[in-house]
């Protein structure tokens, strides 16, 4: 089997893309990638010289190299977005433009190119904010928040009409909050690991007691692969680690593996809209797939913190550079 995978030199797509050469010996994988600020090539280091992996520089928005991408291959799978919700808070245009009129690209070409198979990797945060109780499946409606949400809102309509219109093969997955090794330090696992290495303070919105639902990203990747392979055409599948924990249990959690106090917490000025809690209620996928979750998240945070670690370079790299200029416009220096 040929997957095009698109955004695989990001967090997940890069975790995916070692997952399936490590997984399907037979499979030969097209990575598109644009190379946005958080594209790094640097996470696949390890498989650039496989002969099954090649990684082609394009926009997803390219019409005519897309065309040409999905022709030659089986099955797309479709992570390439702008996916961090303060700059879609700060600048939603690029989320219209890559998460809503990429998608649309792909889509077009999947049709265009005798209804190619087409999973839509997306998120829990289409469906808006849960109160204290009560968990997403896959009847809840979907109420975005923030601009990103919105996009990813509307991606998700476009890849259920096509089906609907055009009998285009296509699965979607809505997937909790991801972690674990190559996450750009922008989002609150790596940001607060990588400050705390850096002896910096780590800064926590609002009270600190938003809460998320925990997924180590191989199981998201599994999960994937699963609905790819064993999915019914034209559904929604809802995938989540069942670890819901608030900001602040996360906060502790790092600074104890990390031996800091709390005196490095900084409590900042909370997140436009943000989002009071995210809970999956992954019942289908497991009971009509089988999956579920491998990875516990103590353990599986310990073995991420460690990662960030042993791979400073990498991170020391990223938030020396535009990462940096960002943080410093939100925020101030710090
Ligand atoms: P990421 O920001 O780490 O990676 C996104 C990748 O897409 C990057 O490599 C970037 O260069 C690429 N990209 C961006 N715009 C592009 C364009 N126009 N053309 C081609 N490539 C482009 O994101 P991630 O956290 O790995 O998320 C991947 C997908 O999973 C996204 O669709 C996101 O909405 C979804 N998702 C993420 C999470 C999470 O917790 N991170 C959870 C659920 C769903
Ligand atoms: O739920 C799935 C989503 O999870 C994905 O669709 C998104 O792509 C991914 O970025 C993630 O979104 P969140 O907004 O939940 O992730 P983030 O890591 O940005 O924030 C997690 C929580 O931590 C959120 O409540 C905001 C808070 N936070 C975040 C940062 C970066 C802080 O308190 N301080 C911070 O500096």
């Amino acid at each position: 089997m040929k997957l095009l995978v698109t955004g695989g030199a990001g967090f997940i797509g890069s975790n995916f893309i070692h997952y399936i050469l490590e997984k399907y010996s037979d499979y030969r994988v097209v990575n598109l990638d644009l190379l946005t600020y958080c594209g790094n090539l640097e996470n696949l280091k390890d498989v650039e010289n496989d002969p099954r992996y090649k990684f082609v520089k394009g926009d997803i928005c390219d019409v005519d190299l897309v065309n040409n991408l999905v022709k030659n291959c089986d099955a797309v799978i479709h992570f390439a977005a702008e996916s961090h919700v303060d700059r879609s808070i700060l600048d939603p245009g690029p989320f219209v433009r890559t998460n809503v009129l990429g998608t649309l690209a792909l889509l077009n070409a999947a049709r265009n190119n005798n209804n190619k198979r087409f999973h839509h990797v997306s998120t829990d945060e289409v469906f808006g904010s849960l109160g204290p109780t009560g968990y997403f499946n896959e009847n809840t409606p979907y109420d975005p928040g923030s601009p990103y949400s919105a996009s990813k809102a509307a991606s998700d309509h476009f890849v259920r009409a096509y089906f609907h219109t055009y009998k285009l093969p296509i699965t979607i997955t809505n997937c909790s909050n991801n972690y674990g090794e190559y996450e750009f330090p922008e989002k609150l696992i790596p940001l607060f690991v990588t400050n705390l290495l850096e002896g910096k303070n780590v800064p926590l919105y609002g009270d600190g007691l938003n809460v998320r639902d925990w997924l180590y990203v191989i199981d998201h990747c599994e999960a994937i692969d699963v609905v790819l392979h064993k999915g019914k055409i034209g559904e929604t599948y809802c995938v989540g680690g069942n670890e819901e924990k608030t900001n602040l249990e996360i906060t502790y959690k790092i600074l104890e593996i990390l031996g800091f106090g709390k005196d490095k917490i900084e409590f900042v000025a909370d997140r436009k809209g943000h989002d009071r809690r995210y809970a999956i209620d992954a019942t289908k996928i497991k009971k009509e797939l089988g999956w579920g979750p491998k990875y516990k998240f103590d353990s599986a945070l310990k073995q991420t913190v460690a990662w960030y670690k042993t791979h400073e370079a990498w991170w020391q790299r990223i938030k020396s550079g535009e990462y940096l200029k960002y943080y410093e416009a939100q925020y101030g220096k710090k």
